[in-house]
């Protein structure tokens, strides 16, 4: 299966997903790494393990459903089955949702459906919660709230920072992220409305 990732930043869960398929734990190829952001390191990444990259700036689009269409043109011609979200700082459209219905993760640095958004660490954080953690799930029209495919739990510690927490937090996410991807790959992903089953 080709699968295609989008990133706008570091691309440490990229990195993730790129040692999962070297490694021949998930049997997939990463036919594209795709980002809206030229200096993400992400794209050093995808570079140095030989994959085909690809940018776009937002400014030579004149609205979030023609830059959509024109990376959706880019993954249809690589023949992606799966579209990875790492770290991708943009909303997707409806036509992009519709167009790989069921087929676009995301990884979130909070258990949804608590804190969703942007500041998912320092919110749980200021929120006094005892256990976070990543969530991976399918992307639909709603921000952070497709079905939740795998969760971990991360103990928040009664002296922690933003940066201890996230750090704990990501080493969780470079684990569960490329299982998922090897889930879906290997066809063990069933939808039924709001669960997922894992077969
Ligand atoms: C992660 O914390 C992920 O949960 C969020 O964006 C961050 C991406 O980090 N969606 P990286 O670029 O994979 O290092």
């Amino acid at each position: 299966m080709n699968i295609a990732i989008l990133c706008s930043g570091n691309g440490t869960n990229l990195q993730a997903i790129i040692d999962g398929v070297k490694s021949g734990y998930i049997p997939a190829k990463i036919a594209l790494v795709a980002s809206d952001n030229k200096d993400a390191y992400a794209l050093t990444r995808a570079k140095q393990a030989g994959i085909d990259t690809l940018v776009l700036n937002k400014k030579d689009f004149t609205s979030r459903e023609e830059f959509d269409k024109e990376i959706v043109k880019n993954l249809k011609k690589r023949g992606a089955e799966l579209i990875v979200l790492a770290g991708f700082m943009r909303l997707l459209s409806p036509y992009f949702i519709k167009e790989y219905k069921n087929r676009i993760m995301n990884i979130h640095p909070a258990l949804l459906p608590s804190f969703k958004g942007t500041r998912g660490i320092k919110d749980a954080l200021e929120s006094g919660v005892k256990v976070t953690g990543p969530t991976v799930h399918f992307v639909d029209e709603k921000l952070d709230h497709g079905p939740i495919i795998l969760q971990k739990a991360v103990e928040v510690r009664g002296d922690d920072t933003e940066e201890a927490l996230l750090e704990r937090v990501h080493a969780e996410e470079h684990k569960i992220y490329p299982e998922a991807v090897k889930l879906f790959v290997e066809g063990r992903l069933k939808i039924e409305g709001r669960r997922v089953r894992i077969l």
